[in-house]
């Protein structure tokens, strides 16, 4: 609860940071309300808590979220709806969440506990003065220090791999809301910034399960998604959704969260910026998706949740058209020069067939063209992969 307090009232502070460059002043009345000076210049004002209903209620500026409401964001404008989850998946949850989060930790990826090999005093105090940097200049509209914020996150992204000091970001609970601000493509830092406080963030979160909890617990999973959804830079998107990513897998709850309506939104996600690297977003957006939906990697108690089965089943739905249509124009496209995205498209498309056959199919016209496609590539060793993708579709 203290924890919540402390992420809300920066919560209140981001928003705040957009309300002033769009030269909407604010100040507060008292400690219930949030009051502020609309277009024409009338003062508005309104409980600075949430109230949430069983509808969609718009957010307003600088409102404090209870935590567990089921949170949307408006594609087109950005702005935030909320209302209190379904009754019915979330009573299955809250009565199936097991105190302990079962996570599986991939070998080839572990960290160091406690204090590893990275640990040292002197260190530890430089980490705090990094934490300290990157909270002040994450609400600060000064740019000149761009460069030494570039270095200090650099710095920190090479602490936060072991757990020690992924802890003491995290549990800093400004540490992780000022990476959260400073990669928001809304608060104009630029793309090198934004992209670097996601790595640093995703790397702390990354196999460190009461660092996703507590985060979690805290609310941030809906910022988290609105950087992926904000981010028009490329490269800087591709590391939005590896924190989100970092934040999501193996927590249960959060993947309960990011399955449905956020996840099937990031279908119109457009990414911009030179070929390769808008290749790798997507294909990163792709793997995010699949990963999400792979109904291998969840835990027995979502499968066995008929409302979240309902839940991936609609989202592994849209997305199995989605994937289906950019496959489509791929296989219409003459040669297969960049193989990257089709791969993901097929790979996705056959993980989300195979396991949900009642509500993805492949069309003929996509075999045919895929096995025609396969065939133009004839016994290429460059493109066994590609090959390979197309002919599990067939
Ligand atoms: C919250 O909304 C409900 C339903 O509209 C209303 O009955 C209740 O009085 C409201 N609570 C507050 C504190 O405004
Ligand atoms: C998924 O398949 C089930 C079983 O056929 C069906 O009841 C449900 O409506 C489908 N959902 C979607 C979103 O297509």
């Amino acid at each position: 609860m203290v924890r919540f307090s402390v992420y809300s009232r920066l919560a209140v502070v981001v928003l705040f940071a957009v309300a002033a460059a769009t030269s909407d002043k604010r100040q507060s009345i008292d400690d219930n309300q949030v009051c502020t000076t609309d277009i024409e210049g009338h003062q508005v004002c309104y409980p600075r808590l949430f109230n949430a209903t069983d509808e969609f209620q718009a957010v307003f500026p600088g409102q404090d979220l209870p935590p567990g409401l089921h949170v949307q964001i408006n594609m087109a404008n950005g702005e935030r709806l909320a209302k209190l989850m379904a009754p019915e998946p979330n009573k299955d949850l809250a009565l199936t969440v097991p105190e302990s989060i079962p996570v599986d930790t991939p070998s080839d990826n572990s960290r160091q506990r406690g204090f590893g090999a990275g640990y040292k005093p002197a260190a530890a105090e430089g980490f705090q003065a990094h934490i300290d940097l990157v909270v002040e200049l994450s609400t600060s509209t000064d740019r000149s220090r761009t460069d030494f914020l570039h270095n200090t996150l650099l710095a920190m992204e090479d602490l936060v791999h072991d757990t020690r000091y992924a802890d003491e970001l995290i549990h800093r609970s400004t540490g992780a809301t000022s990476l959260l601000r400073l990669s928001d493509a809304n608060t104009l830092w630029p793309a090198n910034i934004r992209q670097l406080a996601s790595v640093v963030l995703g790397t702390a979160l990354q196999n460190n399960p009461e660092a996703q909890e507590s985060l979690y617990v805290d609310g941030a999973l809906p910022l988290f998604i609105d950087n992926v959804v904000r981010e028009n830079d490329a490269r800087a998107l591709g590391k939005h959704i590896f924190a989100l990513s970092a934040l999501v897998r193996g927590n249960n709850r959060a993947l309960a969260e990011f399955a449905g309506e956020s996840l099937r939104n990031l279908r119109t996600l457009r990414v911009v910026g030179d070929r390769k690297v808008r290749d790798m977003a997507e294909v990163r957006v792709v793997r995010l998706v699949e990963d999400v939906l792979n109904s291998e990697l969840h835990p027995d108690f979502l499968e066995s949740a008929e409302d979240m089965k309902k839940v991936f089943a609609a989202s592994a739905n849209a997305w199995c058209s989605e994937l289906a249509d950019r496959l489509l124009r791929e296989l219409a496209k003459p040669g297969a020069e960049y193989y990257e995205r089709p791969v993901a498209y097929a790979h996705a498309l056959q993980v989300l067939r195979s396991q949900y056959p009642d509500n993805c199919s492949v069309s003929n016209e996509l075999q045919h063209l895929a096995q025609n496609k396969a065939t133009q590539l004839g016994n290429d060793e460059s493109a066994a992969d590609y090959r390979q993708a197309l002919s599990e579709l067939i």
